[in-house]
């Protein structure tokens, strides 16, 4: 086992790990980012529509503000948004921009103005996207982190670690002191920092529709959990409503219905109209479910799918604007062998993004003194039950900035807020014990063909029961699943050990064991709410919670021992 020092280990190399990481190295720390695969395998790097804000006056759409935005963040998130972390997230959107643009990212400029291009997606009141490379933002934006990571690597100010599995944290007195590794020959061996900042991402792998990459395994969460660190809102996870439907869950970005298109079935109906006010535009979780309860109406058979119209984009701006402005999506789908200027596009909801996730306040600080949180790994609640769309890079620059800044500030003395040598207090601790307290599980489980159960079952599982609609039956199902599989996981783990062998030895079999346990925190989490809100839906408690945010923060309990 070798260690090395830094002053800061940042997990995950989307948005938020990458621009994290040069704002700390300017700031003059020893940055060590780790990735488990190449720095650009991230959900960042799929990203399409694009990253909101309203930019200085010159720039915004006209009559568009700062208190718009929020307003539409608020309204999108059903009521459960910390009004607070949304404030800032408008508020600071425009200077992080700045930032991105600092460190290389170039967004696309309106041919006409010289301004840059702003496009509309649902649930915004106008346009404020801002978009590279057409629908190729994220992919623009990774890139030119990435350029601006390996330039500070060149001149020796940050480490970066591909390739390198972080299994867990690493704790001393309660401080969290760095991180356990698996290093890329699977070695095991341990970073020492003077703090971890966790930005790994998301869970889309739980689901068996999902636009997310395969890296999407809440590896950060689940280490995060296992240190006892506490964790918010796992209920809420988002199904984007328009993933393609065949050839893998390719995201059909929802600005492609900003500019007009529209849903319909397969009688060629668009019915969105019927659901929602605002139709095609209604936020995520609206639609998506109207798609589910749509299809339900018509008795469709299992595995039917409702249909994207984008052919009056075309036919309204002209021959070849949907292959100009989407040109991701048109390559695709003409691979998969759609022309979509003239034929709709099969789609179907899939899992997105988790509005849960660790529990950080807002300056990224968790429940662990040493441990950061920023991005889709963090739950400051900015998004609620449900985010507003293009939302999510932004959190990721906004929550990664302040979140170094606390560190910074803390290693130079001095908490933002507070003026004093101390940590900021963690505001939300008094809280941590709302709800029942999850029985601690144990976290070690072998691989695929060992435990008698693989990624791909577990998923099904997920999807069936614990997708857009849930119900106690479903969800009770799925737990005494994942129970028995923890238990197959448990004796196969204790045989190994038993042989010598620490278990999970492999990236692999500790993705599937990270993915087990944040399966049973989810489903738990699903079961003990109790009525339904944004992307949380339970068909046996339809009706909306109580006024105010309610938010369902939980911590490992520790005195069974293990
Ligand atoms: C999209 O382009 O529809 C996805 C953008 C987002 O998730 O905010």
């Amino acid at each position: 086992m070798s260690t090395r020092n830094s002053h800061l280990a940042v997990v995950g190399s989307g948005i938020a790990g990458l621009f994290s990481t040069l704002l700390a190295a300017e700031a003059g720390l020893r940055v060590t980012l780790v990735t488990k695969g190449a720095l650009a395998q991230s959900n960042t790097h799929f990203a399409q529509g694009g990253i909101c804000a309203v930019l200085g006056p010159e720039d915004a759409a006209p009559g568009d503000t700062v208190e718009a935005h929020i307003a539409d963040t608020l309204k999108a998130g059903a009521g459960q948004c910390n009004p607070d972390a949304v404030r800032i997230l408008c508020e600071e959107a425009c200077a992080d921009i700045g930032a991105l643009e600092r460190f290389g990212v170039v967004f696309d400029r309106d041919a006409d103005t010289g301004r840059r291009a702003l496009g509309l997606e649902g649930a915004h009141s106008a346009a404020r996207i801002l978009h590279a490379g057409g629908d190729a933002t994220g992919a623009a934006i990774a890139d030119g982190l990435i350029r601006a990571v390996r330039d500070a690597a060149a001149l020796g100010t940050v480490t970066i670690l591909e390739n390198t599995f972080v299994r867990d944290l690493v704790l001393d007195a309660g401080q969290v002191t760095g991180v356990a590794l698996l290093a890329p020959d699977g070695r095991p061996w341990t970073l020492e920092a003077g703090a971890v900042l966790l930005a790994s991402g998301g869970a889309g792998q739980l689901f068996d529709f999902t636009t997310n990459p395969s890296v999407a395994t809440a590896d950060g969460l689940a280490a995060a959990w296992r240190a006892g660190a506490a964790v918010a809102d796992l209920e809420y996870f988002q199904f984007h409503p328009t993933a393609l439907a065949v050839g893998g869950n390719f995201l059909i970005s929802e600005a492609v219905r900003g500019a007009g298109a529209v849903l319909r079935d397969s009688h060629g109906t668009a019915f969105m109209a019927r659901y929602h006010p605002e139709g095609d535009l209604a936020p995520r979780d609206v639609v998506s479910r109207s798609i589910a309860a749509h299809l339900r109406s018509l008795h469709a058979e299992p595995g039917a799918t409702v249909f994207l119209d984008a052919t009056g984009v075309e036919a309204s701006h002209g021959a070849g604007y949907l292959a100009r402005r989407f040109p991701t999506i048109d390559a695709r789908t003409r691979e998969l062998g759609f022309d979509w200027t003239r034929e709709y596009l099969p789609v179907t909801p899939a899992a997105h993004y988790w509005m849960g996730g660790i529990a950080s306040n807002l300056h990224g600080q968790t429940s662990l003194p040493g441990l950061y949180a920023a991005g889709e790994a963090a739950c400051t609640g900015v998004h609620g039950a449900n985010r507003l769309a293009s939302n999510s890079l932004l959190e990721g620059l906004v929550f990664g900035r302040r979140a170094v800044e606390s560190f910074t500030a803390g290693s130079f003395g001095l908490w933002p807020g507070t003026g004093a040598k101390t940590r900021t207090p963690w505001p939300e601790a008094a809280t941590l014990d709302d709800g029942a307290v999850v029985p601690a599980v144990s976290s070690a489980a072998p691989g695929d063909s060992l435990l008698g159960f693989d990624r791909e079952s577990l998923r099904r599982l997920m999807g069936a029961r614990a997708g857009v609609v849930r119900n106690a039956a479903g969800l009770g199902e799925a737990a005494a699943q994942l129970a028995s599989w923890r238990r197959q996981a448990e004796a196969a783990s204790k045989e190994f050990a038993e042989a010598g062998g620490p278990r999970p030895a492999t990236q692999a079999e500790a993705e599937l064991d990270n993915l087990l346990l944040v399966a049973e925190l989810l489903v738990h989490a699903a079961l003990t709410r109790e009525n339904s809100v944004g992307g949380h839906f339970r068909s046996d408690f339809p009706e909306p919670p109580g006024t105010g945010r309610s938010p369902h923060l939980w911590v490992r309990d520790t005195s069974a021992g293990s």
